[in-house]
This record gives structure tokens, C-alpha cells and sequence, in this order.
């Protein structure tokens, strides 16, 4: 009965073992699962259009070359994360309508405009540094098709991570002009950064239940901490500085204290004011009723090719 089927379901997590696609599992589960991944795949998948903006203005043949490998990452664990998401039951174009229609969110991050080359270095060193953060735990997580997908993800994200420092790097040693638009790429980029990580754990709706269940392994304020202990010693590397009054090392904490973040501004971007909120959106719905003749055609040609090998 339902009874056993919970305890199973519970002992599995208690043990800290996998919840399988067959396996039971509680609808409450299934569908955090299906928002948290959904929200993930599409932040990978609108998250492409900030960084695309750089690809034909990029500086040289290789930095290009390296851009394009990177979008091209992205669209892929968008993919990855879509199917995890199926095995809960969802189908693709399902969840592509909940995008469309607003009904499902995607990351606060990308409805930042990318205004400089340098945006480019700023998102894969702080934007992607955030994500490896939250994601890394991931790989923990209870569900077993959404952990495996965040292995190989990660390991991609630190090659984001290490291209974006590069960017940076060269541009904070590069002319007084280069150094200037690395620093300001920096300022515009290092609040909504931390932002990335969710609202404050006490006003944080899903934290408590998805830490029960072996979702999440640390908390949105946990998380965020680590980001920024990990972060100022590198900035200090980059010879640039984080646009925060209050940053100090804490020796009783052995933590970085920071400052207050402006949560207003947080609720407005994912309410959907955001700078860039509408364009993204827009952008995306194009692409998608652009490329119908593709999916018609795959099908019409899977259908075909099926009937023959049947026959
Ligand atoms: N951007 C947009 N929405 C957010 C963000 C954010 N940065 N942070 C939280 N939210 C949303 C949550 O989805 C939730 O929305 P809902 O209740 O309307 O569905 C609401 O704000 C409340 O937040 P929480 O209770 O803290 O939600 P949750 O437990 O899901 O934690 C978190 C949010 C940490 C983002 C979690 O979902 C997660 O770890 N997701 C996987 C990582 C991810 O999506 N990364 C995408 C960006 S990284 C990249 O793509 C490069």
C-alpha cells in the first residue's frame, strides 16, 4: 500500500541512495524535481543569448572559437536537462510551452544585457563560478537521471569558469582602457551574481523541504557564502576589485562578511522586469516557430524510416 511505498521512498533518501525513474515516489517530489530542472534546462537554453551577442564581435579567431565551443555547451546541457525532466513524465514540448507562456521561470541572471567583450569574461568567471557552486552539490542529489546529467556539466562549467577568468585576466593586464571595461564588467555583474543563488534561506519557499529530500545539499545563503569565499581571493588574482564597501574577512566567522543585496531588484527581474526580460523571451519564441519545419521534418522522416524498418 501507499504507506509501504512511503517508507521505501524514505528509507531510500535516509540511506542516501538514488530515487530511479520506476522507482515510487511522492507527487511532491516529482514535481519540485520537474520545476527545478525545467528552470535549469531553460536558464541553459536562453542563458546562449547573452554570450551569442559576442560571438561575431568576438576579439580574435581563437577567442571566437572558444566562445562558439561554449554556447554550444550550453544548448547540450540544456538537452541533458530536458531529458531528466522526461523521465519525470514531462514531454519536451511541454515544458518548451511553460517557458513561452511565463508560466515557468529561468534564471534572474540572464535578463542582464552583455554591453562589452568584457561581459563575456565577467559571466564565465562569476556567472558560471555561481553555477558550478549550486551545481556541484548536485551531483549529490537524490534523484539519479538529474545527479548523472550534473557530472558532466560540471566539468564543462569549469572550463566556462576558466575561460571567463582568462578573458578578464588578460583585459585587467591589457591597456588602461581594457582594464577599465574589465572592472566595470565586473561591477554591473557581481550583484545579480549573488543573486543567482535565490532569496534569503527565511524567505525561501522550497529550501527546508528539497534539503529534506536530498534535492538541495546546502542552502541559497550557504551556497552564496561559498561563491564569495571562492570569489575575493580570485578578484585579488585579477588585480580588480568587487564593487562592495562591506566585503571583510571575518575571523571569527572564516567567512567574507558582505553586504546587504537589493532583493527589490531580484523579485523585479524574475516578475519579469528585468532589462532584458521581454528580448530573451521574444528571441526565443522566433527561434522556436522559426525552427517547426526542422521538428516537422525529423518527425515525418523518424515516421518514414520506422515504417521501413518494420516492414
Ligand atoms: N532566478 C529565477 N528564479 C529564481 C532564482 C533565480 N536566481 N532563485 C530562486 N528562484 C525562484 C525559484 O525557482 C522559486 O520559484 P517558484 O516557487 O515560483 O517556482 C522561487 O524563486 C523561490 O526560491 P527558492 O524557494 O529558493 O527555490 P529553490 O529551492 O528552487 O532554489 C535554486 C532556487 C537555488 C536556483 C534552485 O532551484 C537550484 O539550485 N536550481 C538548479 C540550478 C539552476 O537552475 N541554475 C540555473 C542558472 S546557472 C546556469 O544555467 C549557467
Amino acid at each position: 500500500g501507499l504507506d509501504e511505498l512511503t517508507a521505501r521512498f524514505e528509507a531510500t533518501i535516509a540511506a542516501n541512495e538514488r530515487i530511479e525513474p520506476r522507482d515510487w515516489m511522492p507527487d511532491g517530489y516529482r514535481q519540485t524535481l520537474i520545476r527545478q530542472i525545467a528552470q535549469h534546462a531553460h536558464s541553459e537554453i536562453i542563458g546562449m543569448q547573452p554570450e551569442a551577442n559576442w560571438i561575431t564581435r568576438a576579439p580574435s579567431l581563437l577567442r571566437k572559437a572558444i566562445l562558439l565551443a561554449k554556447v554550444q555547451d550550453e544548448a547540450g546541457h540544456g538537452l541533458y536537462l530536458y531529458a531528466a525532466a522526461e523521465t519525470l513524465g514531462v514531454s519536451r514540448a511541454e515544458l518548451f510551452e511553460l517557458l513561452h507562456s511565463r508560466k515557468q521561470k529561468y534564471s534572474s541572471i540572464f535578463n542582464y544585457p552583455t554591453l562589452t567583450w568584457a561581459d563575456v569574461g565577467a559571466i564565465g568567471w562569476l556567472v558560471d563560478g555561481a553555477a558550478i557552486t549550486n551545481q556541484v552539490p548536485l551531483c549529490r542529489c537524490s534523484y539519479g537521471p538529474y545527479a548523472r546529467a550534473m557530472i558532466r556539466i560540471c566539468k564543462e562549467e569549469s572550463f566556462h569558469q576558466r575561460q571567463g577568468f582568462d578573458i578578464l585576466y588578460r583585459l585587467s593586464h591589457g591597456t588602461p582602457a581594457q582594464h577599465e571595461m574589465a572592472q566595470d564588467a565586473v561591477n554591473r555583474w557581481w550583484w545579480p551574481s549573488l543573486m543567482m543563488f535565490g532569496p534569503p534561506d527565511d524567505q525561501s519557499p522550497h529550501t527546508a523541504q528539497s534539503m529534506a529530500w536530498g534535492i538541495k545539499r546546502f542552502t541559497n545563503d550557504e551556497l552564496r557564502q561559498k561563491f564569495v569565499d571562492m570569489i575575493v581571493p580570485q578578484a585579488a588574482v585579477l588585480g580588480l576589485t568587487l564593487p562592495d564597501p562591506q566585503l571583510r574577512w571575518n575571523p571569527e566567522r572564516g567567512h567574507y562578511d558582505f553586504g546587504p543585496i537589493d532583493w527589490s531588484e531580484f523579485y523585479r527581474v524574475i516578475g519579469g522586469g528585468g532589462p532584458c526580460n521581454e528580448q530573451r523571451l521574444r528571441h526565443r519564441i522566433e527561434a522556436y516557430t522559426a525552427g517547426a519545419w526542422v521538428r516537422e521534418a525529423a518527425a515525418a522522416y523518424a515516421a518514414k524510416h520506422g515504417q521501413r524498418t518494420a516492414a
